[in-house]
């Protein structure tokens, strides 16, 4: 396909993926209550990526260590129902809501992934991402997480997906 035409499929996916609906964005951190095994997140992976389908919800989650953070954005009935299963999840405490906010677009419109094994991740990314972590859990009312906020977790998203060399 020659480079104009990926560009005008590309559009027009756009086009098709247009929202019928405003997106609601719900953003939280919390911490786990026990580190995460491999079967804490092969088991969160495998029950999210079918239940987020479902319900029409994208979004990213990521895993270092002690700081969770997730983003789940779809029409803000579905978001709201997870989000209430979720929180009520004993694998982890969650420390705050940091935003939930109506948008006309959708920041992570094919995201819906678990991010783990963040070893192959730059520790300069990391130190952002604890950097981040750490203002949006002090900050003393709700934060709108920025589209460059969103960027880092997509970066480090792109790292944690990488397999591991064995
Ligand atoms: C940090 C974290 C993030 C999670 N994210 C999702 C998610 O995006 N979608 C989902 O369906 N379950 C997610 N879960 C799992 C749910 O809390 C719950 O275990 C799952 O929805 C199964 O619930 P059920 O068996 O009662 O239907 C997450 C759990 C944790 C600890």
């Amino acid at each position: 396909m020659s480079d104009e035409l990926s560009r005008m499929s590309l559009l027009w996916e756009t086009i098709q993926q247009e929202e019928e609906y405003p997106i609601f964005r719900l953003t939280y951190l919390s911490k786990p209550t026990e580190p995460f095994t491999d079967a804490d997140f092969d088991d969160i992976e495998s029950k999210s990526v079918k239940a987020n389908n479902e319900r029409d919800v994208t979004g990213l989650l990521v895993v270092n260590e002690d700081r969770i953070l997730q983003i789940l954005e779809g029409r803000e009935e579905a978001v709201r129902e997870l989000y209430n299963k979720i929180e009520a999840d004993s694998r982890h405490t969650v420390l705050k809501l940091v935003c939930a906010v109506e948008d006309e677009v959708r920041l992570l419109l094919t995201w819906n992934m678990v991010v783990r094994g963040l070893n192959g991740t730059p520790p300069d990314l990391l130190d952002q991402f604890s950097n981040v972590f750490d203002d949006l859990l002090h900050a003393e009312s709700q934060s709108e997480v920025a589209i460059d906020h969103v960027a880092l977790f997509k970066e480090i998203a792109l790292f944690g997906t990488i397999p591991e060399k064995v």
